[in-house]
């Protein structure tokens, strides 16, 4: 007789098990979420994506430099290493014309540079040892061309003078290629040791000074700061025919916050560009040699960084295969640095608008003009530093 009762009431137990079992199932599906749990799921084939081979010379060799500093694949696929070149980077690239099918139809500078574009040690030929060895709050670094003593004289009389600014120590440094008398230009050579030795603010390295290889004077310069001059703390960087405000650089830097000073890179920014595809600009790049956007870059006038980022730049610039445009390169080691530069309006790498030019209390309240002739640049020094001038 207690037979049944006892089957009952096992029953009753187990449908009971069986509901408590399904609200807990529910509940943690609830609390995961549906979404979360497919996420786990173990995918049925492969899951990254195979890279293609570029046909664009500059990306190729970026996808060979990608993988050589990859940490998973250490070195290319076999295919690949089939065009590395030669043995020394600083030999003429033979491989290149037969790899850009257009080559013969690129302009001589543009050829030149890609014969070049893995070469990036060049020996010092003039530099003054221990032009750092205070280290300085600003380093000034121009980019300068041999015959261009009037405009290095000018900043040296001007924005660029050496010594103490607002009680912080500002070293200025100009940055010049070769001065042989190669490409029909007179030998300087004389005159320059003359200015090094007079200054002290000169440093030179044994390659071609040309457009094309300002990126050149980029990497070598980065790399002689890590050498020479790592405790700056900023670094303007810009051309000879621009004007900085200094004392207004200075009271810009004092103004930040830590944090903001140790990842400073400020300038006249360009987004989302594309490269020239018409072959009579100075920028023309052809698709052949460069595929893509160009990712946010600081015009080439005049960019201020900090000397960590610096630093940072220069490990990155190792990883980027050499760009012929010097900015657009610079943007490039900044993206590997997973960086952007930001927009500061106080830089102006374009011309500013006439009526703006000749009106003293225009240049107070900027950072930084684009091109300026010495005289100007001694005219408009005058104004700034003129205790009368009284701008609102
Ligand atoms: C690599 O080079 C060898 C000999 O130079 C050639 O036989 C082979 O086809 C090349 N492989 C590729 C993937 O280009
Ligand atoms: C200038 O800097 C030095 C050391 O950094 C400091 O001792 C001095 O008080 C400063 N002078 C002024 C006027 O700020
Ligand atoms: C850059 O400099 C190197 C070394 O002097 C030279 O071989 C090369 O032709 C130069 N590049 C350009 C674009 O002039
Ligand atoms: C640069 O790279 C070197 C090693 O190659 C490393 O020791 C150093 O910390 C790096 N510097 C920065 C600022 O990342």
């Amino acid at each position: 007789m207690a037979r049944p009762k006892f089957r009952v009431f096992c029953a009753t137990m187990m449908m009971l098990n069986l509901l408590v079992c399904v609200l807990v199932a529910v509940s943690w599906n609830l609390k995961l979420g549906g979404s979360d749990r497919e996420a786990v799921r173990i995918p049925s084939a492969r899951f990254w994506r195979e890279q293609e081979r570029s046909r664009s010379f500059w990306n190729k060799e970026q996808q060979l430099l990608d993988f050589v500093h990859s940490p998973v694949f250490r070195s290319a696929p076999p295919g690949w290493l089939n065009d590395t070149g030669p043995l020394d980077p600083c030999a003429p690239d033979h491989r290149v014309p037969a790899q850009i099918q257009d080559y013969n139809t690129l302009p001589q500078h543009l050829q030149d540079f890609l014969l070049h574009m893995r070469c990036r040690t060049h020996p010092v030929l003039i530099e003054r040892p221990g032009l750092c060895e205070v280290a300085p709050f600003l380093l000034l670094a121009v980019k300068s061309m041999t015959p261009h003593f009037d405009r290095r004289q000018a900043i040296r009389q001007t924005w660029g003078r050496a010594g103490l600014r607002a009680n912080r120590t500002v070293v200025t440094v100009f940055l010049l290629g070769g001065a042989e008398s190669t490409d029909h230009h007179p030998d300087l050579r004389g005159m320059l040791g003359h200015e090094a030795e007079r200054h002290g603010d000169v440093l030179q390295w044994d390659y071609r000074d040309a457009f094309y290889n300002l990126t050149l004077k980029e990497v070598l310069f980065l790399e002689w700061f890590g050498r020479s001059c790592p405790g700056a703390r900023f670094v303007l960087k810009g051309d000879d025919d621009v004007f900085v405000n200094t004392p207004r650089v200075v009271a810009f830097l004092e103004g930040l916050t830590e944090s903001r000073a140790r990842e400073l890179f400020v300038g006249d920014v360009i987004s989302d560009a594309e490269p020239h595809r018409d072959p009579k600009l100075k920028y023309f790049v052809p698709e052949s040699v460069f595929a893509g956007r160009y990712p946010p870059y600081a015009g080439g006038g005049g960019y201020l960084y900090s000397g960590e980022l610096a630093l940072r730049l220069r490990n990155a610039s190792r990883r980027v295969a050499l760009y012929p445009i010097d900015d657009v390169y610079t943007g490039m080691c900044l993206r590997k640095l997973g960086l952007a530069p930001e927009k500061h309006n106080g830089f102006k790498t374009f011309d500013i608008e006439e009526k703006y030019r000749s009106n003293p209390c225009m240049y107070r309240s900027l950072m930084l003009v684009h091109s300026q002739t010495p005289q100007e640049m001694m005219r408009i020094w005058s104004w700034i530093t003129s205790p009368e001038l009284d701008c609102q």
